[in-house]
């Protein structure tokens, strides 16, 4: 089977597909006791939130074997398609890190992955995981995958010498208020004041964008068919958005997170908008001169995705599986997850010790705030609309029309839209 995951790699041209076991030379390598764990998780934070489920799940499942099966690439967009090569070659890991939401529907209707309904019983998440998150989790009654962490999307990191140099000490409340400050930092000599990567990043960037000229309850709306994206609303939004994109590196669609990141890190840029992930890669880089707030505009709205693992209908290891997925749910894997990767526990009563200031107040704001979900990391877009909402952006980011964008999103929302 081995052999055929690193074929099948080949064959779709993917990014490498790299497969580690916490196996030493000489042990035992039966497939029966392996489970492979398929991720994106390659490095920084990310790996070492991996790192830390998979020491837990050596120490509690006697027996079991941790395979990683990754392929690197931010929010997945190379691993998506490799592991949809995968199941459709009936080569299915184990377990599969998915995005809560509408991301896991398409894999649900595929029949590729099983009902954990009997074991969210035995394991008592449905009291210990939020009802709001369960009720996005179940369909039909059913529920198919284990939460590892809640992460906040809409949320702006800054480097502070580079803002204090440009004379800005306040964090901007509204969008006029960061554009002016952007201009400020240009002004000062910051060529590209916004650090931006390729194109999921910049749809973060329009969905931060849209929450703060739509409110949150129309922002929803444009995943549920109640908010139109051919709307005057989205066209206003789209020019904010054009008008910020200005002020980001040209090389943008060649960079993915951690690249856009760095530029914030090495004090070429002053402002990145990104996922709370990019805390742990801070740390990972020991830079500390940061600050953050939530996207100019946005409110108390907290947009939310969830990075959570599957069993599959493939499964070679199904026992192997469950006890991975029983790790990733129980109060100390949550824990233990969220201190290296940055999120916060989706168990409301898992230990928080140790937590930064910043995912405190995430907890307290995951407690308080309005949630809305997230397109670019597939609580509120199935695969193939977050596809073609990457590819609108990735064309936009090259010819700025922004009348092609709008047309190109609304017609990918009368595509791949839901109907409930
Ligand atoms: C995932 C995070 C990950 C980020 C960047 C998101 O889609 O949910 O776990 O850190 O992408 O790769």
């Amino acid at each position: 089977m081995r052999t055929t995951r690193r074929a099948l790699a080949a064959v779709v041209g993917a990014t490498a597909l790299l497969v580690t076991s916490a196996c030493g030379p000489g042990e035992d390598d039966t497939a029966a006791s392996t489970v492979e764990v398929f991720t994106w998780w390659a490095g920084g934070g990310e790996k070492a939130g991996l790192d830390a489920l998979a020491g837990l799940f050596t120490e509690s499942c006697p027996g079991q074997r941790f395979e990683s099966g990754v392929v690197p690439g931010g929010a997945g967009v190379d691993a998506k398609r490799v592991l949809a090569a995968r199941l459709q070659h009936h080569d299915a890991p184990d377990t599969f890190q998915v995005h809560a939401g509408a991301e896991l529907l398409d894999h649900i209707d595929a029949d590729q992955v099983r009902d954990l309904s009997a074991e969210y019983q035995t394991w008592g998440l449905r009291d210990a995981l939020p009802a709001g998150l369960v009720a996005d989790l179940t369909v039909n009654d059913r529920i198919y995958s284990v939460p590892a962490g809640v992460h906040r999307a809409n949320v702006v990191w800054t480097n502070d010498q580079v803002l204090a140099d440009a004379g800005i000490l306040v964090a901007p409340k509204t969008l006029k208020e960061l554009i002016g400050n952007l201009e400020r930092l240009r002004r000062s000599g910051v060529e590209s004041p916004l650090a931006l990567g390729r194109d999921w990043t910049q749809l973060m960037l329009l969905e931060s964008v849209l929450i703060s000229d739509l409110g949150p309850k129309r922002f929803s709306g444009l995943f549920t068919g109640t908010t139109q994206w051919d709307s005057r609303a989205v066209e206003l939004a789209i020019e904010d958005y054009a008008r910020i994109v200005e002020f980001s590196n040209t090389d943008r669609d060649s960079l993915d997170w951690p690249e856009a990141t760095r530029l914030l890190i090495d004090g070429k840029a002053g402002y990145q908008l990104m996922g709370d992930w990019v805390t742990a890669e801070m740390a990972a880089n020991t830079f500390s001169g940061y600050d953050s707030f939530t996207f100019p505009g946005n409110g108390k709205t907290f947009q939310w995705l969830a990075d959570s693992f599957v069993l599959t209908t493939g499964a070679a290891n199904p026992e192997g599986a469950r006890c991975w997925l029983e790790t990733v749910a129980s109060p100390r894997g949550q824990h233990a997850f969220s201190l290296r990767k940055g999120s916060i526990p989706a168990r409301t009563d898992a230990p928080t010790d140790g937590f930064t200031d910043y995912q405190l107040e995430a907890v307290a704001d995951w407690r308080s705030g309005t949630p809305v979900p997230s397109c670019a990391h597939g609580s509120a877009c199935s695969q193939p609309w977050q596809n073609a909402a990457n590819a609108a952006l990735g064309a936009f980011s090259t010819s700025g029309d922004a009348i092609a964008l709008r047309s190109a999103l609304a017609a990918a929302a009368k595509q791949f839209i839901r109907q409930p």
